[in-house]
């Protein structure tokens, strides 16, 4: 009656993406990259060990590990032509004007070639030129955020020692960086390095199946982590704490809004597609945080005022219920907090943390040489109609 069909155009459920990368249990709350405890490599392993294990499939040897990072420590520097670029980079202060700078400066990078087939070592030097230089772009699409001189990657500091050292050192001032600090952001990079076929990851492979460059894929990623439901959630969860502690701290008073289906503020890091337990990654961090801001000696009220939301929500029958807890964007960004790192960047760290996972899945479905992704659909639109002429309308 309604002129409207549904009609099965042969929409099928093509199955999940088939993977090798990383095991998620939502029900149980367990994460391995290619097998390994999330736990127990954030424990003990380094990001970048865990990007060369999620892209090759592997724990490198020390051999393996010392040719891998150093190949990355060759490739930091970025075209010179790109101080031009900044230079004339519209430098409006807006909240997601770091990651967009970030993704414009993306898209200069490209492959020599346009080939489909792509040679194994040009797919090598793209991985590694990617690894080596979106730390760079990240540090300096936040200076140039700042107005402030951009500061050249240092060849003798280790990967996030340098991209701190990018972010925060002035020419006018000797800079050291602080290895509780450097040694927090390696374990945030670690945790965030993939995640299965969520947004973004799925968005690289899409981009990717029609053999776009890696550097088109990722710079896909990217925009996709834009979202606020996405990777956008950790500058939102910031602004939500803040809101409380200017409010007078009524965590009950948010709760309650979030619940409010009238509304559609949500709680911001909390809940989760797969996870209908605790984000194993939640639970680092949170531990983390403790650690971190007592041995730099801080103490942010918002980290108070996080743990009082998590345990009114997980006593609240609404969470419970629809089984939402805390996820890996919860604590996150109270940490980038101890480390001075302003909201601003908050999705710029998770694209920075997230590139290897990127580029392991993009490897993966090219490996697997996968049809270009075409996904159906059931349509419900309208049936067969003749067009009516502008007059009789
Ligand atoms: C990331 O996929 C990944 O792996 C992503 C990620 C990664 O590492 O790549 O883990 C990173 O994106 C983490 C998620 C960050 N986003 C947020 O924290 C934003 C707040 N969270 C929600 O928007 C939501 O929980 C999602 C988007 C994360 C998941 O949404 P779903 O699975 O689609 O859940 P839903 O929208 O179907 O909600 C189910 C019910 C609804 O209520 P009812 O309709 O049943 O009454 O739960 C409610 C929702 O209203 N709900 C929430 C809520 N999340 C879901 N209510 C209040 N606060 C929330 N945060």
């Amino acid at each position: 009656e309604t002129g409207y069909i549904t009609l099965d155009t042969g929409y099928k459920n093509t199955g999940s993406t088939k993977s090798a990368i990383t095991f998620l249990d939502g029900e149980n709350g367990i994460l391995r990259y290619r097998g390994y405890p999330i736990e127990q490599l954030a424990e003990q392993s380094t990001f970048l060990e865990v990007a060369y294990l999620l892209i090759y499939d592997k724990l490198p040897t020390q051999k393996e590990l010392d040719q891998f990072i150093s190949k990355i420590t060759q490739h930091t520097l970025i075209h010179e032509d790109m101080m031009k670029f900044y230079e004339g980079y519209p430098s409006k202060a807006h909240p997601m004007g770091v990651l967009a700078s970030m993704i414009s400066a993306l898209s200069t990078f490209y492959p020599e070639s346009h080939k489909s087939e792509l040679h194994p070592d040009e797919v090598e030097l793209t991985i590694i030129r990617l690894l080596a230089k979106v730390s760079t772009i990240a540090a300096w699409s936040y200076k140039k955020s700042k107005g402030f001189p951009l500061m050249y990657p240092q060849n003798r500091l280790s990967y996030t020692e340098n991209f701190l050292h990018m972010m925060f050192a002035q020419p006018t001032e000797e800079f050291k960086v602080n290895p509780v600090v450097a040694n927090a952001l390696d374990t945030l990079l670690i945790l965030h390095a993939d995640h299965e076929q969520n947004c973004s990851a799925s968005t690289v492979r899409m981009a990717g199946s029609s053999h776009a460059s890696l550097y088109a894929a990722i710079s896909a990623g990217v925009c996709a982590l834009w979202g606020p439901l996405h990777g956008g959630a950790n500058q939102q969860v910031i602004e939500m704490l803040q809101r409380i502690q200017a409010e007078g701290g009524n965590v009950e008073k948010m709760v309650e809004k979030a619940k409010d289906k009238d509304s559609d503020f949500r709680l911001m890091g909390f809940g989760h597609r797969v996870y209908k337990n605790f984000d194993p990654r939640a639970r680092i961090i949170k531990d983390v945080c403790d650690k971190v801001l007592n041995e730099l000696g801080i103490d942010d009220p918002l980290l108070d005022i996080a743990k009082s939301l998590e345990e009114v929500a997980l006593n609240d029958s609404y969470f419970v219920e629809r089984k939402l807890y805390p996820n890996v964007d919860f604590y996150s960004g109270i940490l980038y907090r101890a480390m001075n790192i302003p909201t601003e960047m908050f999705t710029v760290m998770f694209a920075l943390g997230r590139l290897p996972g990127w580029i392991a899945q993009w490897k993966e479905m090219r490996d697997n040489k996968e049809p270009i992704s075409r996904p159906r659909q059931i349509y419900v639109g309208a049936n067969e109609r003749d067009y009516v002429p502008i007059s009789d309308r």
